[in-house]
């Protein structure tokens, strides 16, 4: 005997309560909608201030219609949207509150699955996330990389191009006037960003955990296949309300250590560092830092998209998309890995096939040979730190240089390009009170700007270390994600300008060289504590109270785990 669905329980019956439920969601329903057709929502982060999702309106639309057609109940659910370039102070302090909200409306209503829509950087964490933590069956369409534009014949790379382009500006060899030419030609058609930044990342990834239709995921925003495969959703989606299968039961450390496999394969953002920790945290999969320079640092990069390459996501689209990629590292996936179908992930790469071997190289000829993330420790780093050696200059990843160490992004801002800041090329950038509690919300601030006397010099990169993060889009020698960071009592706070640095990246190293104790018995100076945030009421307070540090995920402690899918008391 099959279990009565979980919108029975709303609309199941003949006593009040359930006339209630029924009578205010007619509204032109079809008389049979609540005979035990399956209720699915579509949670839905369209929205004209996330601009990378403003379409979603269209692809829930098809969803709609493949869930109609398979026999269920489409159910549009507008559920909190961030919007990566508008919201302040950073686009991460409302990860954790969209994934808390969007659990919450999911666990409140009367539905038995949910698709999830997402596209901008933290959409699809946040959507993955409350998904995980009330277990309903669940799968995700990412909304697609936009097109790409093009500025004077050249191809643009959302967010990698705004950087290079700001920072010619500041060494003098572009001028302000086509700096804001290139304005109009950034952003070519809906989607979110072309790179391989966070967003692309996340999509991508969605896939290999397994969580999305086979196939879709890099699908370019504007092309029709999208909206095909949003149909194909809606009705996957129906037969997973059937099947109960759930994220517990898709998901396993299998399916994630997969999306590390993946993550260096296509040079993907650290950004996915800190999701990917946190979706696992949800369900309580084991899943560590470390666990991104085991299984990932030996990967090689086979993808040549920016930032670390020279292509862009519809190129990558063009050339196979990501099953091509996955194909081509099949033997390092888990082969047990489940998808929302049902099978296996490395069930549907048997018909890939690579159609340009400039943008999908071969693993005998990768673009690097080991790409995956490193994860370092030392004094300066006791909980780790995270760093991208395939973005960086291969030069720097063993260095020794003097502290330049600023207090805040403020502080930054206000000194860096001062003539008589003492900084040279060897010296090592250092900004702290940007971890999750210090800023709130660990801003991507790492890839710190370079002093404008160093460009001027020809200076194009140097060793930058931070307690936030860095744009997915972005590039240089940046170590992030310094653990504990400054504002958590991390030793961060005790460095002080001139300390010797010591970057040690091959022995996975980053250090302070000071004599034994010295670190250990200085306390922070006044002015670097001034700067960490407090903030008085309200989300940014409950986060700075709450949230728990990088190297875990930066989720908030009580929202770790699952809650499953019934709510705590009936109402009326
Ligand atoms: Fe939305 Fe880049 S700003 S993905």
């Amino acid at each position: 005997m099959t279990a009565p669905r979980r919108s029975a329980q709303w609309y199941g019956g003949d006593d009040r309560n359930s006339y209630i439920h029924r009578a205010w969601m007619r509204r032109g329903l079809p008389a049979d909608a609540f005979d035990g057709r399956p209720h699915i929502a579509i949670a839905n982060t369209a929205s004209a201030l996330t601009p990378c999702n403003a379409h979603l309106d269209e692809v829930a639309r098809s969803v709609a219609d493949g869930i109609h057609r398979a026999g269920g109940i489409p159910l549009n659910l507008p559920v909190v949207s961030i919007g990566e370039t508008q919201v302040r102070p950073t686009a991460m302090l409302w990860r954790n509150m969209a994934a808390m909200a969007i659990e919450e409306m999911l666990r409140a209503n009367p539905i038995d699955a949910v698709v999830l829509l997402g596209g901008c950087d933290k959409t699809i964490p946040a959507l993955l996330m409350g998904a995980a933590s009330v277990d309903l069956p669940a799968v995700v369409v990412p909304g697609g990389p936009m097109l790409t534009g093009t500025f004077r014949g050249v191809p643009l790379g959302c967010g990698t191009d705004v950087w290079k382009l700001s920072e010619e500006v500041r060494a003098g060899t572009l001028s302000a006037a086509e700096f804001s030419r290139s304005e109009s030609s950034m952003i070519r058609s809906k989607g979110h960003c072309n790179t391989m930044g966070t967003a692309s990342t996340m999509g991508l990834l969605a896939e290999v955990l397994g969580m999305t239709l086979p196939g879709v995921a890099g699908t370019p925003a504007p092309d029709a296949r999208l909206l095909e495969a949003a149909h194909a959703t809606g009705v996957l989606a129906v037969e997973l309300a059937d099947s109960g299968r759930r994220p517990s039961t898709v998901l396993s450390r299998g399916s994630f250590l997969n999306a590390i496999v993946a993550l260096a394969a296509l040079g993907g953002s650290t950004n996915a560092v800190v999701h990917l920790l946190a979706i696992a945290g949800r369900l309580g999969i084991t899943l560590s830092q470390d666990d991104f320079d085991r299984t990932g640092a030996e990967v090689p990069l086979i993808v040549d998209l920016l930032p670390a390459g020279r292509f862009l996501m519809d190129d990558l689209y063009r050339a196979g998309g990501l099953h091509a990629v996955l194909a081509e590292i099949r033997d390092l996936l888990d082969p047990a890995a489940l998808t929302v179908t049902g099978r296996p992930l490395v069930h549907y790469l048997d018909d890939a096939r690579v159609y340009d071997r400039e943008v999908i190289r071969t693993r005998e000829q990768p673009l690097q040979q080991h790409a995956g993330i490193a994860v370092l420790y030392g004094n300066l780093a006791p909980g780790g730190a995270v760093v991208k050696p395939a973005a960086a200059s291969p030069a720097l990843l063993r260095h020794r240089g003097p502290a330049v160490v600023f207090d805040s992004v403020e502080d930054l801002n206000a000194r860096l390009d001062d003539p008589g800041l003492e900084v040279t090329a060897d010296s090592v950038l250092i900004l702290r009170g940007c971890g999750p509690k210090g800023y709130p919300g660990m801003p991507e601030v790492a890839n710190m700007p370079l002093p404008a006397k160093l460009l001027a010099l020809g200076v194009r990169d140097m060793v930058r270390i931070c307690d936030g993060r860095m744009s997915g889009t972005a590039y240089g020698t940046v170590v992030l994600h310094v653990t504990p960071e400054a504002a958590a009592g991390g030793p961060l706070a005790k460095v002080r300008t001139g300390d010797m640095i010591i970057l040690d990246v091959p022995n996975r190293r980053l250090d302070v060289d000071l004599p034994p104790g010295e670190l250990e018995a200085r306390e922070p100076d006044a002015t670097t504590v001034k700067a960490f945030a407090a903030p008085a009421r309200g989300w940014e307070r409950l986060y700075v109270d709450t949230v728990g540090p990088a190297s875990t995920g930066a989720d908030q402690g009580f929202l770790l785990g699952s809650s499953g899918d019934q709510v705590s008391r009936e109402s009326h």
